[in-house]
């Protein structure tokens, strides 16, 4: 699938010095257009930011929603499915319609289908 290509090549750009743990990120629009992005770290490790949030802030900064987006894909080079941390899905819950695919994907291009539902069901999400 062209989406999880997108999100392996993603990794070209990847700066990650200190972890040298290389994950990519592709949204796959409903326009046809894909959004990639690419894990960023800082020597101040806590500033670091994830491919998923990095692809998912392009994407709402160029102006598109959750009602724009068809799929997103996760790639890193491990064995298994890589696994979006805490943070980004606190973050993808917010800015992806609860039954958008994710797929995560392993080193092979091996792909697991899940929602944000599926990872973080009883997410934060209201503040009444
Ligand atoms: N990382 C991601 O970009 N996405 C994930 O799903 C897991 C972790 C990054 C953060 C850090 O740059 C490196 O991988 C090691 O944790």
């Amino acid at each position: 699938m062209e989406l999880f290509l997108k999100a392996k090549d993603a990794t070209i750009y990847s700066y990650s010095p200190y972890s040298n743990f290389k994950v990519g990120c592709a949204i796959e629009l409903k326009n046809g257009k894909f959004i990639c992005g690419t894990n960023i770290e800082n020597i101040s490790y806590g500033l670091s930011m994830c491919a998923e949030r990095v692809t998912i802030f392009k994407a709402i900064s160029e102006g598109y929603d959750k009602d724009d987006i068809k799929a997103m894909a996760v790639y890193a080079e491990t064995k298994d499915f890589v696994r979006p941390c805490g943070a980004c899905l606190q973050v993808l819950s917010e800015l992806l319609n609860r039954d958008c695919k994710i797929y995560l994907l392993n080193k092979n291009l091996e792909s697991k289908e899940v929602t944000i539902e599926d990872l973080l069901p009883m997410g934060f999400n209201s503040l009444e």
